[in-house]
């Protein structure tokens, strides 16, 4: 299969969105949508009056008109503007979610994809994350119905999700195990879809997306390739410098005087060992220079996933004002990325901008009321009788600890649903007038950011990142 070689990585909550994608995918390089929090975005871009009625455009093309009947029936305010942000939120995602949220998920999905997709034959692909297990079974058929080329997943070990492709792929039902805390050996929670929950008439066949698997170590990819439920197509290799989560160091965490990990020679992935793999490879976390695409050809790779570069283009789902912003202090040599190894109720280390007016920012951060609305990060947990419980990091610490949760966790965990939201325009505001705090994510390498503006300016679009990545040979390497 002939793969792209440029990968316009999937940026969540919106960032890259279907607009990115498009773009990207129209120059013929691969444009990836976040598939994270798709059904809460619809719902508030329709609360917002859909400006250009795009949403509205992509649930007309919803192979069930009743269920996009209801769903705008639901959401849809013709009278709403961007600046609307007393959102009404959907249903938070349960182990065994009403209809209208699986009717919810499965659209959601399919509008961002179909938008992705629309006008041309480009590769799209979605990004999911294995930590944020509930919605993706739903999500995953969404995007299918949409005709996905590409489904790439990282933050866990997807083992089960090739395998749901192919159950989709035959026109079958599908499901995935869920984590639970607290479970008994041999205990397993499934989280089921089937598409006749939400279509009148499914599909008897739909197309099977290539898979590929981000990791960030040669045994976990080696692990997908031999213990995936279905074909794994490729591998994407993320380095600890990559925007957004990250994996933790191997070993023990060890923190710089600063607090942030400490990485060392165990968390680099030996590329010779990967090409003995026989399947195609792309290197992704600071291989954004001039020169990064070549230098991973050499090292065998297909090609190379950017984040940080896209990101911050014309086309991203970032509020202008919050890129500008962004990309001044990255031209003055003043912007810092810190990686936080608590911020993110996954666990996992998160990136993020050192930026006034965002929740790195320890005062907004303790301004924050800590309540849980929209539940994306939400841990499993069995409680004492046996019954199912929800809790998040992020909520209020006494809470959490009330739940079973461990005391030493909440300290710094931020709410990422809604930071990510308010960065892209659809920030939740309160009763009392609170507005969420955006957060921005981006990967720590700005040096080929700084190139870039430097040639083009602030304003650049997707096309002339892809023109900066694919052209002159430099001498930067590739951090890999
Ligand atoms: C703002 C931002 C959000 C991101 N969100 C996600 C995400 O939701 N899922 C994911 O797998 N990777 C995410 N990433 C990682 C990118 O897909 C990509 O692998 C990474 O940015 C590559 O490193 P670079 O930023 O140095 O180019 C994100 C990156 C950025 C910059």
């Amino acid at each position: 299969m002939e793969h792209p070689r440029i990968i316009q990585g999937g940026m969540g909550v919106g960032v890259s969105d279907w607009r990115l994608a498009r773009a990207v995918a129209l120059e013929g390089e691969m444009g990836v949508v976040s598939g994270t929090a798709l059904d809460i975005l619809l719902t508030r871009r329709l609360q917002q009056g859909d400006p250009g009625g795009h949403m509205r455009r992509g649930l007309a093309a919803f192979p069930d008109q009743e269920v996009a009947q209801r769903i705008l029936a639901r959401y849809y305010r013709e009278e709403g503007t961007p600046d609307f942000h007393r959102f009404e939120n959907p249903p938070m995602i349960t182990v065994e979610p009403s209809r209208e949220v699986e009717e919810l998920l499965v659209a959601a999905n399919f509008v961002e994809v179909y938008l992705a997709k629309e006008g041309h034959s480009g590769a799209v692909g979605v990004n999911f994350l294995e930590k944020i297990q509930l919605p993706n079974p739903a999500a995953i058929y969404g995007v299918m119905l949409a005709g996905v080329d590409y489904v790439l997943m990282g933050a866990g070990i997807p083992l089960e999700i090739p395998g749901l492709l192919d159950a989709y792929a035959r026109g079958e039902a599908g499901s995935i195990t869920l984590a639970l805390e607290g479970a008994e050996k041999g205990e397993t929670l499934l989280r089921h879809f089937d598409p006749a929950r939400v279509l009148s008439s499914p599909p008897a066949q739909l197309k099977r997306p290539a898979f590929l698997s981000i990791v960030s170590s040669n045994v976990l990819a080696q692990t997908m390739v031999s213990r995936a439920s279905g074909k794994v197509d490729g591998i994407i290799v993320e380095d600890h410098t990559a925007g957004g989560h990250n994996a933790p160091p191997r070993g023990p965490l060890h923190l710089t005087d600063q607090g942030e990990p400490v990485y060392g020679p165990k968390d680099q992935v030996d590329t010779l060992r990967m090409t003995k793999m026989d399947v195609p490879f792309w290197m992704a976390g600071s291989c954004s220079d001039e020169n990064s695409l070549e230098r991973s050809e050499k090292a065998g790779a297909w090609g190379i996933q950017v984040g940080t570069l896209f990101a911050f283009c014309r086309e991203s789902g970032f509020l202008p004002e919050l890129k500008k912003k962004f990309l001044q202090a990255v031209e003055a040599g003043k912007m810092r990325v810190f990686t936080h190894p608590g911020a993110s109720p996954t666990g996992y280390p998160i990136k993020m901008a050192l930026m006034e007016g965002t929740i790195a920012e320890e005062a907004l951060f303790a301004q924050r009321k800590r309540v849980c609305n929209l539940g994306l990060l939400r841990h499993l947990y069995k409680k004492e009788d046996g019954v199912i419980g929800y809790r998040c990091p992020a909520e209020s610490p006494e809470l959490f600890i009330r739940k079973g949760g461990d005391p030493e966790t909440p300290q710094d965990a931020r709410c990422l649903c809604n930071a990510l939201m308010a960065a892209v325009g659809a920030a939740m505001e309160y009763a009392g007038g609170y507005l969420e705090k955006p957060l921005l994510v981006p990967g720590e390498y700005l040096d080929s950011l700084r190139v870039l503006i430097r040639k083009i300016g602030l304003d650049y679009t997707a096309a002339d990142v892809i023109r900066f990545l694919d052209s002159s040979r430099g001498e930067e390497t590739c951090s890999s």
